[in-house]
């Protein structure tokens, strides 16, 4: 039987091969893992555990949290508290940060997360996540605040995240590439499955909302029209359409085979940059896709380049297979 490689072993060799994960990140990043193993846990008990449907809360985006968005969320801090290698932690759920309590030694890092990514897909069983990412907190400065976390998503020292799914994985970079670990449930372990993942620069694959189509920026409706016309039109080839509504989902399928995520601006809230939430959604999964080779834009931009100003800031999302992102945002910029 071929020799299986758990989580621990691979950070400990990343560790030796890099030495860039110092002891403290590689406790932060098991703990995530053991915490997202309680909330695979509640998540395939479903409606047996009563873990379905809307907690009756609404979160600081307007949105009304489910139960297991809470439930989650509680998760992943209390596993994160006591541990020593936090100075704050920041979520979708919360209005703002979350500081290590007093009680507890306070560590050099930072963990955000989107505790339940997917929350529409819950209650009609079809594949969610967790997502999370790492940041530093630089300087020398006493105490923490909102202004720590607003970093450029370049500087986060790790990401990944979880699919509740067929199977449950996690997917993660320290920025040496991007693993890929599968829950053997019996032995409760998380297994080395594929390593140094990469996606194809080509695809015929494309995950957007098509629903809002006529809200859409041109750019964005010009690439979409062209993948539509298929053999007949500019691209010459027939392009296929998936589309989970759980982001995490979306990008695992993007990860393992190549294609195009993208979550375009709108026009009917024409103040906000997009849906998605820049520091705990974009981010981590533009870190990723990048060390798995492709490329992350908000369609002039390097999303990984983008100062954020708030916690909470939204970004508009284009991802994957390198010359897909290329041309879409090549169209932007003939716009501009
Ligand atoms: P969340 O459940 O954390 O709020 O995120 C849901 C996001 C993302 O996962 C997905 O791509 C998108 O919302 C789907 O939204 P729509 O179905 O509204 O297009
Ligand atoms: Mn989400
Ligand atoms: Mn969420």
């Amino acid at each position: 039987m071929a020799r299986r490689i758990s989580l621990t072993q691979y950070l400990v060799e990343q560790q030796r091969e890099h030495g860039h994960i110092p002891a403290e990140l590689r406790l932060l990043i098991e703990v995530v893992a053991r915490a997202c193993k309680t909330i695979a846990i509640s998540v395939n008990k479903g409606a047996l555990g009563e873990v379905l449907g809307s907690a009756h809360t609404e979160n600081v985006q307007g949105e009304v949290q489910k139960k297991l968005d809470i439930i989650s969320n509680e998760v992943l801090i209390e596993a994160n508290e006591w541990g020593g290698h936090l100075a704050a932690m920041a979520s979708e759920e919360m209005d703002s940060i979350h500081v290590v309590p007093n009680r507890y030694p306070q560590g050099e890092y930072l963990l955000l997360f989107d505790p339940l990514d997917g929350s529409s897909n819950i209650d009609v069983n079809v594949s969610i996540g967790t997502i999370f990412s790492v940041l530093r907190k630089v300087g020398h400065h006493r105490g923490v605040s909102e202004q720590d976390f607003l970093q450029a998503g370049r500087a986060q020292a790790a990401a990944g995240y979880c699919v509740y799914g067929p199977q449950t994985m996690l997917v993660l970079t320290v920025g040496e590439g991007v693993a890929m670990f599968t829950l053997d449930r019996e032995m409760g372990s998380w297994v080395l499955t594929a390593d140094q993942v990469q996606l194809p620069a080509e695809t015929k694959e494309f995950a957007v909302n098509m629903s809002n189509m006529r809200h859409w920026a041109p750019p964005v409706k010009r690439y979409i029209d062209e993948c539509l016309a298929g053999k007949e039109g500019p691209r010459g080839k027939d392009f296929n359409m998936r589309w989970v509504a759980s982001m995490v989902a979306d990008v695992h399928r993007i990860l393992t085979r190549g294609g195009v995520f993208i979550y375009p601006w709108d026009k009917r809230e024409p103040d906000k940059p997009g849906k998605l939430r820049l520091l705990y959604e974009a981010n981590p999964m533009s870190f990723l896709i990048e060390q798995a080779g492709g490329m992350a834009t908000n369609g002039s931009q390097r999303i990984l380049d983008i100062v954020p100003t708030k916690l909470h800031e939204r970004v508009s999302v284009m991802l994957g297979s390198k010359n897909e992102v290329e041309r879409v945002t090549d169209y932007h910029r003939e716009q501009a």
